[in-house]
């Protein structure tokens, strides 16, 4: 990963603002039944992604499908920022029931947004279905921040109101990957029909949901151009995320450690989302770009740069949740 030109030590003060940050509790763990030496020490980004956006002053929600490992992530993050204003959402994004309670559950709390953070992700599980049927990492990935999103615009879009006291531009970010790119080149994705899956190899699967997600903030940003949406690749990071492909691909952990290598850690990890997030170098008119690390505008694949396929999934998208009842 190139070297960070975008300094995480000179963020603006972020006070007032409101966040929600899909997995943005994990933190750095000791995995004693890793049968991985290489990931003994996990870190995870999305905590970085929450410490450094508190740090700022901004009250940030860590919507999490564990409210205990939130808990203790909240607890770390109080010990270096006393002051820190952080809280827990419950959301399982494997239900899209859990989706929708855990978005009731903010919006009990809060009347305004700022700036969603999508950030929380599986990669490489075996094949199998949610609750809703569908598959784990298309759903888990996607379509559960498609709904989330969804059922947050009401208050992003009221949170920058020009009538609002202190109008903004509020953001939308997509944490994809470049396995948007790479790992889908042997599937001709069509969203006209429910994409099949089943008969996929898992790294498509994963390739897919991402390439979901970067077809997401393109299409959001054709329907609302008030707000500021952007896909980005962070990086490769050594974070839990390799527990998938070990579990689910032979090989993996064997060439696990030349993927990584030279791989930073959380704090240089969370760049790009930070950067995406809160950096005042980027505004409306990079509306759906895709980043790569660190805020580098970059060219997403020919089938994310398709806004008839971008409109195929929207569109496949709202009808599947409607008919599921979302
Ligand atoms: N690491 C990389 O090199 C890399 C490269 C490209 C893209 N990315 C993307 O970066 C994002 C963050 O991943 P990471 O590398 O930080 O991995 P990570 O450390 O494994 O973090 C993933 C987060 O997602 C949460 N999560 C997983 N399933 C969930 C569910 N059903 N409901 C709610 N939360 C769930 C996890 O929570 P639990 O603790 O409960 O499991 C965890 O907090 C992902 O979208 C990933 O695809 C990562």
């Amino acid at each position: 990963m190139p070297k960070s030109t975008f300094d995480l030590s000179k963020l603006p003060d972020l006070t007032g603002q409101v966040v929600l940050v899909t997995g943005g509790h994990s933190g750095l763990q000791v995995l004693l039944s890793s049968p991985c030496f290489f990931d003994v020490l996990i870190l995870h980004r999305g905590l970085a992604t929450t410490k450094v956006l508190a740090r700022q002053h901004a009250k940030v929600y860590i919507a999490s499908r564990s409210v205990q490992k939130a808990g203790s992530a909240i607890q770390d993050i109080k010990k270096e920022i006393a002051n820190a204003n952080v809280a827990v959402i419950e959301m399982d994004l494997s239900d899209l029931d859990s989706v929708k309670r855990g978005v009731e559950e903010f919006l009990r709390q809060e009347d305004k947004l700022h700036i969603l953070i999508n950030n929380a992700g599986i990669m490489c599980t075996p094949y199998s279905t949610t609750p809703q049927g569908i598959e784990l990492q298309f759903q888990t990935n996607y379509l559960s921040h498609h709904l989330l999103t969804r059922l947050l615009l009401p208050t992003l879009l009221a949170t920058s109101s020009p009538t609002s006291p202190s109008p903004f531009t509020p953001r939308i970010i997509n944490v994809a990957s470049d396995g948007h790119a790479k790992l889908v080149s042997t599937f001709s994705p069509s969203f006209s029909s429910f994409p099949n899956l089943e008969h996929e190899s898992t790294w498509t699967r994963y390739g897919t949901s991402k390439l979901c997600q970067v077809l997401h903030s393109k299409s959001l940003a054709t329907q609302y151009p008030n707000v500021l949406s952007v896909s980005l690749h962070p990086g490769t990071v050594k974070t839990g995320l390799s527990a998938g492909p070990r579990g689910s691909t032979a090989w993996y952990k064997f060439i696990q450690p030349l993927v990584e290598l030279g791989a930073p850690g959380p704090e240089e990890g969370c760049a790009s989302i930070v950067f995406c997030a809160v950096s005042d170098k980027i505004g409306i008119s990079d509306n759906g770009s895709y980043f790569l690390p660190v805020g580098k505008k970059g060219n997403a694949s020919k089938l994310a740069e398709d806004p008839g396929l971008a409109e195929e999934l929207w569109v496949w998208s709202e009808r599947k949740l409607s008919e599921l009842g979302y």
